[in-house]
């Protein structure tokens, strides 16, 4: 029987979650290309990435403001260890690294990462000009751990042929789901993130039948309609609170690959309030519940990186908080050439290699 898996949804926010605190564009329309960036923040180079985050939503402006249908949007996740070497604000409750998980037969890594961007436009080639200009700007100061460019594949499947996204929430759901309320007064309009990327086996996957496919993910395949499947992965990943209401997360999972090499996979992102809900489905994903030991779904798709961030919000970005260690300075570890560790040194002074300036409206005469 289709589709009868009683859900409970929470009412959308009646308050405005985030308490006016614009958030980034992490409600932003789920678009047809995105751009995937995770990097780590170079000991010295905290002054050129907090320069390059007041600047970002000017950099997305001067890329997407004369491409009114390209939907340019952009995000910047903060990780746990950067967060102290950046700002001298409070940290936000509940950051803290991506926790590996490992159940009876899957593993989750937690890989590294201090920063994320998830660029996101109806054509690659705004993404692609605005990570230019991120990385331009970047260079020399942080190291790339990961770098996905991701498409939408056909009536928006994922590469296992499946209808990705559907159950997202939407409007103010959307909203209370992935932003902070005033839990967290400091941060409210912020949101936590997830990513892992997963690589398929494919030749394996397509060997099962159809309707096994359909039980593993919870979903025809053509049609989209909902299976009644307690193992399934539409089925784990359906969660509830104490209070009896579901918990939801705002997913933008993106395929990508290279044919070429052979390569498949599913970016998974997704938003939420508090990462303790996106952890309940990977507790339950990797280590299983009463209804099976894990998700079928890890059998052919394999976890290779793992990392969470905080998103602050975009007034955050707006008016950054001052560096720590009183201002101009960040302690940098020994290096050939490069002095003690424990030193202060001087931070580097911010390079736009592309001549754009200081894009921020706040600051831009
Ligand atoms: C290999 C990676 C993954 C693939 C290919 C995948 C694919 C899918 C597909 C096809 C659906 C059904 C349609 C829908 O989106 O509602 C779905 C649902 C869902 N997935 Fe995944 N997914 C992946 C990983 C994850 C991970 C890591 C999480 C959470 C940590 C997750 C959470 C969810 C949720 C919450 C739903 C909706 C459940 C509901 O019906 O309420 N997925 N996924």
């Amino acid at each position: 029987m289709a589709g009868n898996r009683r859900r409970r949804r929470r009412p959308g926010v009646t308050s405005d979650s985030g308490s006016g605190a614009e958030p980034q564009g992490v409600l932003g329309p789920l678009t047809s290309a995105a751009i995937f960036l995770v990097l780590t923040v170079d000991p010295g180079g905290e002054e050129r990435v907090r320069d390059l985050l007041a600047d970002l939503p000017g950099l997305r402006r001067s890329v997407g403001f004369g491409v009114p249908g390209g939907q340019l949007s952009s995000v910047v996740g903060i990780g746990s260890q950067a967060w102290d070497r950046l700002f001298d604000y409070p940290r936000p409750a509940q950051l803290h690294p991506f926790r590996e998980l490992t159940g009876p037969r899957h593993h989750a890594p937690a890989t590294p990462g201090d920063l994320l961007f998830h660029l996101r436009a109806t054509r690659l080639d705004l993404c692609f000009l605005l990570a230019s200009h991120i990385m331009d700007r970047l260079r020399g100061a942080v190291t790339l751990e990961d770098e996905v460019q991701g498409f939408k594949f056909q009536d928006v499947r994922d590469l296992l042929g499946f209808v990705d996204g559907t159950e997202n929430p939407e409007g103010a759901a959307a909203k209370a789901a992935a932003l902070i309320g005033d839990e967290d007064p400091d941060h409210t309009g912020g949101s936590y993130v997830i990513v892992q990327k997963y690589l398929h086996d494919l030749d394996a996957w397509n060997t099962l039948p159809v309707e096994a496919q359909e039980k593993i993910i919870g979903r025809r395949k053509a049609s989209n309609v909902e299976l009644d499947e307690d193992a399934s992965h539409v089925a784990l990943n359906t969660i509830t609170g104490p209070d009896g209401e579901e918990r939801q997360i705002l997913r933008d999972n993106m395929p990508f690959g290279s044919p070429g090499r052979g390569e498949f996979g599913t970016y998974f992102i997704g938003y939420a309030g508090t990462p303790e809900v996106t952890e309940q489905m990977l507790d339950t994903m990797f280590c299983g519940n009463g209804s099976a030991p894990y998700d079928r779904i890890l059998d052919f798709s394999t976890a290779v990186t793992g990392t969470l961030f905080y998103v602050p919000s975009a007034d955050f970005l707006d008016d950054l908080p001052p560096l720590p260690f009183g201002g101009q300075a960040a302690v940098i570890p020994s290096a050939p050439g490069e002095p003690e560790p424990g030193v202060l040194a001087p931070a580097p002074s911010s390079g736009g290699s592309l001549g754009i300036g200081n894009l921020n409206r706040s600051t831009t005469p």
